[in-house]
């Protein structure tokens, strides 16, 4: 299967901050990204260029990626439109991240277009990054399964992928917004869309909505995916999907990892993230929902 080093993204700044409901001080943001970037995660999706009027918690976005930005680390944003890429590259962005969701109408509800619009955002896009250094990848939204719509064949996911390719994406994230996937279904997926698309790097963004995070994300690692997202103490969820919860939880997974001696690229310091999230669950003022800062690490000796 080649190499097994795996890398992953932080998505607290954007996925994680968008479900916040109270506003998070600029500073106290920064902070705990930084907390992030200093414990070794060198990818960050730190926010959104999107509507203030749909997610009032990102308007920050523009001083967040100037506070960020350093020669060490990629700093990634989410963006759902041509608005979104234009105010994005004009911050200065290392990666734009596109979403588009594989169902209709979770795509109306979330970015206000159809499919077929979204895919003809991604060739604008990609036509106003031609002379930038900046990468672009696409999430797909919804992959897995629908709060709405219910349950797609993955041939659904594919000719969406075919389209993308042929306007030159070969970086996708398929995500599982609301939870809606299972080990089984994950390899599957991932098996066939390995094969059809072998260029294409793919990342997964799972959501621990029906407490299946971690054993899809193991499924995905055991399939052959090396890239995966996930957010500080497992916070996180899209606001306009129904019954969204958090991410598979960043320490967590470095944990499980490190537990399985699954180098993670570049090295982490797992006490230093832990520390983090406990400020985070400070600052947040509620329970978070990781394991590993409640219980500590598998290897620290607890009983007497
Ligand atoms: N950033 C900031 N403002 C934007 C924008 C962007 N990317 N895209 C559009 N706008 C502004 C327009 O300038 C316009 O402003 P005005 O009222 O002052 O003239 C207004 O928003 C409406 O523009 P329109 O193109 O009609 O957008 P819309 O109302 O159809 O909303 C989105 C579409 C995509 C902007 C909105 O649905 C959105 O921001 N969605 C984000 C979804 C999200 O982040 N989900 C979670 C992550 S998966
Ligand atoms: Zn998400």
């Amino acid at each position: 299967m080649g190499n097994s080093e795996v890398y992953l993204t932080d998505v607290t700044g954007r996925d994680g901050f968008q479900m916040e409901k109270d506003w998070i001080e600029t500073e106290d943001k920064r902070l705990i990204l930084q907390g992030i970037i200093d414990a070794g995660i060198k990818r960050i999706e730190a926010t959104s260029f999107v509507s203030p009027k749909s997610i009032p918690q990102l308007k920050d976005a523009k001083e967040i990626v100037g506070s960020l930005k350093s020669e060490e680390i990629t700093v990634v944003a989410l963006v759902p439109n041509v608005k979104g890429a234009e105010n994005a590259l004009k911050s200065g962005v290392d990666e734009i991240n596109f979403v588009l969701s594989i169902s209709e109408t979770h795509n109306r509800k979330n970015v206000n277009h159809t499919v077929r619009e979204s895919l003809e955002e991604v060739y604008s896009i990609q036509k106003l990054m031609n002379s930038t250094q900046t990468v672009l990848n696409v999430s797909l939204g919804t992959t897995f399964g629908c709060p709405f719509e219910g349950k797609f064949n993955v041939s659904k996911v594919s000719s969406v992928i075919d389209q993308l390719m042929y306007n030159g994406v070969d970086k996708v994230t398929l995500a599982d917004t609301t939870g809606m996937a299972n080990p089984k279904k994950i390899s599957h997926y991932i098996t066939t869309l390995r094969e059809a698309f072998p260029v294409v790097q793919f990342s997964l963004h799972l959501h621990n909505t029906r407490g299946m995070g971690l054993v899809n994300l193991l499924a995905g690692y055991n399939a052959g995916v090396r890239h995966f997202d996930a957010s500080l103490g497992g916070i996180g969820g899209c606001p306009f999907a129904p019954g969204a919860t958090g991410n598979v939880c960043l320490e967590d997974v470095v944990h499980m990892f490190m537990e399985m001696g699954v180098p993670i690229g570049p090295s982490i310091n797992l006490k230093k993230l832990i520390n983090t999230s406990k400020k985070m669950e400070e600052i947040l003022g509620y329970k978070l929902p990781g394991q590993v800062m409640k219980a500590g690490t598998a290897g620290e000796v607890i009983a007497n």
